[in-house]
């Protein structure tokens, strides 16, 4: 045994690892650590310095904040598509570690979405591998089973049988849970967060006759602040514009109308898409899956009265009362699921 490993070795037998969970997501990355729950814009900036001509990075909720539309996000749909963006996701990752101090010694447990391509999860493991943590162990397990685990029966989950909704903002995530393992799983871009961001983009456009035109971020944010299904309450927003002088628009229809769009799209994709291709792949798995529950989850699962509305319009799709369920704080669940992993993991030693 090396020098390192010994030490590395002796860390472990004192309980000196640190357990950790964390989701990196095409919008936002979560860190579960202890009883912090960290969340950090997945993007990044490429600057010079100015004196030595370096190139410099500033990465996260400072690059979001400094550089609004021009940081990269370098994901799509969770992971990198190609080499360049896996060397953009080193640098944040390793930058991000720093930054909230997540120790070498530690064991990472990284949930990634379903995907039809291999190949960026295998470039997903190749930039772990190069990240600076996780010395006592990582592994990579699917985000929306991990959502799964933070429901109060907690890893008592893994003997369950479900099926996932994760309502992410590139895709949507839908995955098949028999006695722990996943049987199916289908990923779609059709409906997402970022669509419903740019109809209220387009809705407001229509609301002001095309004289009020807000960036996507603006969107997203009326979106996260005011999108209700469960109090539609009227929100009145005035914008002054320079030319064209005051204009004001109800918010609430502009945000709430393509929710509501996003939810019907969101039905039938499960009800024409989802369900009848389970049904020919496992026809078996099929007639239990659909008997179980719904475990909804993701960034847009956090929309109150989202859950509800849901239910109901499956269950009408459906023609029977279906179960829906959703974990505390839809946003952060996987990385908080991932940490219940790392902690058993360190536990056992
Ligand atoms: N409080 C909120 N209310 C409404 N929408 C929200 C809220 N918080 C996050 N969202 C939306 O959820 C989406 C992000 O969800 P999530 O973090 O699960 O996505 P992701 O995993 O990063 O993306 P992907 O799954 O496409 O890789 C975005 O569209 C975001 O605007
Ligand atoms: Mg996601």
């Amino acid at each position: 045994m090396s020098e390192v490993e010994e030490k590395k070795e002796a860390e472990k037998v004192e309980g000196n690892v640190v357990p950790i969970g964390m989701k990196v997501g095409s919008q936002r990355t979560v860190i579960a650590k202890g009883d912090e729950v960290i969340v950090v814009e997945t993007c990044i900036k490429e600057k010079e310095n100015p004196i030595t001509g370096e190139k410099d990075y500033v990465v996260g909720n400072e690059a979001a904040e400094l550089y609004g539309d021009e940081a990269v996000y370098m994901l799509r749909g969770g992971l990198p598509g190609n080499e360049e963006e896996a060397e953009l996701l080193k640098i944040f990752l390793t930058k991000i570690a720093k930054a909230y101090e997540i120790p070498e010694n530690s064991y990472v447990t990284y949930g990634i979405p379903s995907t039809e391509t291999e190949e960026g999860v295998n470039l997903f493991k190749k930039v772990i591998s190069q990240v600076p943590i996780g010395w006592a162990g990582k592994e990579v397990w699917n985000d929306s089973f991990l959502a799964a685990l933070a429901l109060p029966e907690g890893l008592g989950m893994l003997e369950k049988t479900f099926i996932v909704v994760n309502l992410g903002s590139s895709t949507t995530d839908v995955v098949a849970v028999r006695k722990g393992e996943i049987v199916f799983s289908m990923v779609t871009g059709e409906v997402s967060g970022d669509l419903v961001d740019r109809w209220i983009k387009n809705e407001i456009m229509n609301l002001t006759r095309g004289a009020v035109n807000v960036d996507l971020s603006t969107a997203r944010e009326y979106k996260e602040k005011y999108a209700n299904l469960k109090e539609w309450k009227r929100v009145e927003e005035k914008v002054q514009l320079f030319e064209k002088g005051q204009f004001s628009f109800r918010l609430d229809e502009a945000v709430n109308k393509p929710v509501e769009r996003y939810l019907d799209a969101l039905v039938d994709f499960i009800t024409l898409e989802f369900l009848p291709s389970l049904a020919e792949f496992n026809f078996k798995a099929y007639k239990v899956l659909l008997e179980s529950e719904f475990i909804l989850t993701g960034g847009m699962a956090e929309i109150p009265g989202l859950k509800e509305k849901f239910a109901a319009k499956l269950s009408e799709a459906l023609g029977f009362g279906v179960k829906v369920r959703s974990p505390e704080n839809p946003l952060t669940a996987s990385a908080r699921g991932a940490l219940l992993i790392s902690q058993l993991r360190v536990r056992r030693g």
